[in-house]
Order: C-alpha cells, then structure tokens, then sequence
C-alpha cells in the first residue's frame, strides 16, 4: 500500500519534471531561492528558519525603529548575502563621520583595508580566519544581530572577542583604560554642563553650542578607546574636551560680568 503510494507520487513527480513543471525536483527542497526580496520577505522567511537571529534583529540596534532592513547590510539578493555583510564597507556608508574615521585609522582598520582583496569573506567571522577585525567582528560576532559590543554584554562577550587574538592579560588592560578614560571624560562633561547652567541664560545660544561641542568630544573619547584609536582618545577626545572647558569657562564669565555691570543700581 504504502510502495504503492510512493511509486505512484515518484512517477508524478517524473512526469511533471518531463513537462518542466517541477523545476528542482523534490530533492532540491532546501535549495536556496536567489531573489531579489524585499526585506518584510526577508524577514518572514528566516524568522522560521532562524528565530533566534530576527529576535536578536528586532531587539538591537537595527531594528525596524531605525529602519536598518536586512537587505541594508546582506543586498536583497542570496549571492554572497553574508560576505558582503561582513566587510566594513556595509557599515562604513552609513555609520560615516567619527564612528567609521575612528576605526579606518586605528590599527585594525589600517590591516584591514590593506589585506581587503586577498581575505576570503566568505568565512565566519573567526579567529584563525581574519588577521584584524572588521566592524561586524566585533558588533555582529557569532551572526548575533544584536550589538555584540554593547556595555551590557558584559567582560564574558566583549573580551572573550578580542581574546582569540590577543592575550586575555592585554584585553583586560585595554578595557580598564578604556573604562579610566571613559570616567576622566564623564567628569569633564559634567564640569562642563554645572558651569554652563550657573551662567542663568544664553542669550546668543553660544553656550548651547559650546555644550553640543562637549558631548561631541566626550564621544569621541568613546570612539577613541571602543576602536583603539589613539587620535580619538586624545586629540580629538581628552584635549578637545580640555579646550571646550577653556571656552566655556570664558562665556560663563562674560555673561557673569554682563549681569554684574546690568545689575548696578541706576546713578
Ligand atoms: C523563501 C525563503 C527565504 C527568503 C525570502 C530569504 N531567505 Fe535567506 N536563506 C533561505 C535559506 C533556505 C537559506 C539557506 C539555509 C540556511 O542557512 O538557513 C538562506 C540563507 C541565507 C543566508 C546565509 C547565506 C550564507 O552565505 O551564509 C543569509 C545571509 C540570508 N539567507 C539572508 C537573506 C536576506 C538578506 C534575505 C532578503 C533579501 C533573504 N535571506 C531572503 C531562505 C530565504
Ligand atoms: C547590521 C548589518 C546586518 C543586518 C541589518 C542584518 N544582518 Fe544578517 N548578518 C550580518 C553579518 C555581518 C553576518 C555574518 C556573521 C558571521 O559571519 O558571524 C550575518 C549573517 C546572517 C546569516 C547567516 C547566519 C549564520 O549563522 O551563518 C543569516 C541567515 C542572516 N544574517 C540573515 C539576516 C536577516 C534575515 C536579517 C534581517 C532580519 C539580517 N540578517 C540583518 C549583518 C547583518
Ligand atoms: C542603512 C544604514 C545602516 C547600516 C548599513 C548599518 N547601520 Fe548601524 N545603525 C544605523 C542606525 C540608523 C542606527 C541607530 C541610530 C544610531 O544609534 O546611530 C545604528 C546603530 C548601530 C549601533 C549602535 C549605536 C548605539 O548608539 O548604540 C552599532 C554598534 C552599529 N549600528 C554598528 C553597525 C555595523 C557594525 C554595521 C555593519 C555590519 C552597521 N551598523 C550597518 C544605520 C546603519
Ligand atoms: C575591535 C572591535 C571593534 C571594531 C573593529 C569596531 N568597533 Fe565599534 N565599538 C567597539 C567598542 C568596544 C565600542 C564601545 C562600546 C561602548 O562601550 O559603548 C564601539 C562603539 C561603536 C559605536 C557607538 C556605540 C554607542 O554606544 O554609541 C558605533 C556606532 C560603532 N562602534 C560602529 C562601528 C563601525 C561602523 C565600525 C567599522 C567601521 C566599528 N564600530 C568597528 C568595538 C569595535
Ligand atoms: C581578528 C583578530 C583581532 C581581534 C578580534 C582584535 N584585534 Fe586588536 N589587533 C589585531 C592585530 C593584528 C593588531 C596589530 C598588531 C601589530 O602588529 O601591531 C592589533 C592591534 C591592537 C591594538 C594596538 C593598537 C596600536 O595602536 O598599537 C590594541 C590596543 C588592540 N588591538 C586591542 C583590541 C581590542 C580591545 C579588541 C577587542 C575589542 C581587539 N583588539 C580585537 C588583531 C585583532
């Protein structure tokens, strides 16, 4: 009964292959389909497949909120979907500015530009594979379509990372500077904003911008360490911050002194 059966659905199956309806026969069920898709296809298709990554997807920082589909990273077709992912040009076009400058200037960056045509990408992201990091490295580690560098990982996700390159010893110390530098930074910030808020009001909005120059380089301080760049840890980090303190110092006192004079009785 049951050969029967089977003999009966082989033998269609056959005939319709002879008429070019079957076009993959059915051992072809795992056949990759090409595309182009749009990304909702996308999604709706690996969010059988692989449920854990659209979880990660729609809860990190790429989700729907920013708009960041899969076809923005993989290209909305299946050829090479994950090498061209893995390269930090995926990134670079949209993350451009510090983000991007910190890292193509940094060590890692410069390997990686120079080794980019002779890597093969279309391995994992492993150690062993890649001689320096790319962006997705580190960010995307493991296909994690979360943020993989995200403080909330914590020391287990984010060193173990670096550590299948570098000796644990040298990680821990990077962060730990990172982590000093970071404290230094937040420090100067505050100094920054008390001062700005004593001065009362901002008629000419300069303190404002002096303030949006602040936050600017206490990001670039993150930069700096999160990319191992020496440039954004101090010129365009620590010393920016130093020299915004300078500015702010002198506008507070100016306003200070304005009302000083302003608020004199009347002769
Ligand atoms: C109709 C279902 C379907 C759709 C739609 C689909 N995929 Fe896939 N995708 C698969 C299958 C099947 C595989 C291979 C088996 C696997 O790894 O899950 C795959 C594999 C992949 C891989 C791994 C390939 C590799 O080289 O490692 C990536 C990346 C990927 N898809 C991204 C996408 C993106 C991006 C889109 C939308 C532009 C998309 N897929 C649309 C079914 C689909
Ligand atoms: C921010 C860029 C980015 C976005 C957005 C993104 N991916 Fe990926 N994806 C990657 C990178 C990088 C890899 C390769 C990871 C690795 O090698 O460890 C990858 C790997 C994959 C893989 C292969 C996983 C494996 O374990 O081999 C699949 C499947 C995949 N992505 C599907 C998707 C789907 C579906 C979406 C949308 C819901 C999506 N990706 C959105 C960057 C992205
Ligand atoms: C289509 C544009 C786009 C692409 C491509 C893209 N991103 Fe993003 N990314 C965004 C947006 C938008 C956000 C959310 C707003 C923000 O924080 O900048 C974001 C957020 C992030 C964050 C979190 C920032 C934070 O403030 O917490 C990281 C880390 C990140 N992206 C890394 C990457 C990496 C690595 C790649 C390449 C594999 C990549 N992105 C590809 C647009 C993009
Ligand atoms: C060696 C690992 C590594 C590489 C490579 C790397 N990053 Fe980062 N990135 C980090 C770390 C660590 C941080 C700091 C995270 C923190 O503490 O908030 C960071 C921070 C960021 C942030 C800011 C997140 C925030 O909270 O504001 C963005 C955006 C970002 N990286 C994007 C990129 C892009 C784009 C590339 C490639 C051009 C890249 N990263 C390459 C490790 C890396
Ligand atoms: C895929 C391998 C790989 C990974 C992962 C990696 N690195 Fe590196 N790193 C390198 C290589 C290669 C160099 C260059 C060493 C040399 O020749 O000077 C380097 C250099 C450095 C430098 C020296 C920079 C300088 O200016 O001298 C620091 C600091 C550093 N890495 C920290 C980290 C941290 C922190 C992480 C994780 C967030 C990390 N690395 C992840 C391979 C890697």
């Amino acid at each position: 009964m049951q050969m029967t059966r089977c003999y009966r659905m082989n033998a269609l199956v056959r005939l319709l292959g002879v008429l070019g309806l079957v076009v993959h026969s059915v051992s072809a069920e795992e056949r990759v389909a090409p595309g182009p898709f749009t990304d909702n296809e996308c999604i709706a298709c690996h969010a059988e497949r692989d449920p854990r990554l659209v979880r990660q997807w729609r809860e990190g920082p790429h989700a729907a909120a920013s708009e960041v589909g899969c076809g923005s990273c993989h290209g909305d077709r299946h050829e090479d979907s994950s090498a061209k992912a893995r390269k930090a040009q995926s990134c670079i076009g949209c993350h451009e500015g510090a983000a991007s400058h910190s890292y193509t200037t940094s060590k890692h960056g410069v390997i990686n530009t120079l080794g980019e045509d002779k890597q093969d990408w279309r391995q994992s992201l492993q150690p062993g594979r890649y001689r320096a990091p790319s962006c997705s490295y580190c960010h995307l580690h493991n296909g994690d379509h979360g943020n993989t560098m995200a403080p909330d990982r914590g020391p287990e996700v984010r060193q173990w990372i670096c550590s299948g390159c570098h000796s644990p010893r040298y990680v821990r110390e990077q962060f730990a500077n990172a982590k000093r530098q970071l404290e230094i930074a937040d420090l100067k910030l505050l100094e920054g904003e008390t001062l700005i808020a004593s001065a009362g009001e901002d008629r000419h909005g300069t303190l404002a911008k002096l303030r949006q120059n602040l936050i600017r380089h206490r990001k670039n301080v993150l930069y700096g360490v999160g990319h191992q760049s020496p440039d954004y840890q101090w010129w365009h980090g620590q010393p920016a911050l130093d020299g915004d303190l300078i500015r702010i110092r002198d506008s507070v006192l100016q306003v200070l002194r304005r009302k000083l004079v302003s608020d004199k009785p009347e002769e």
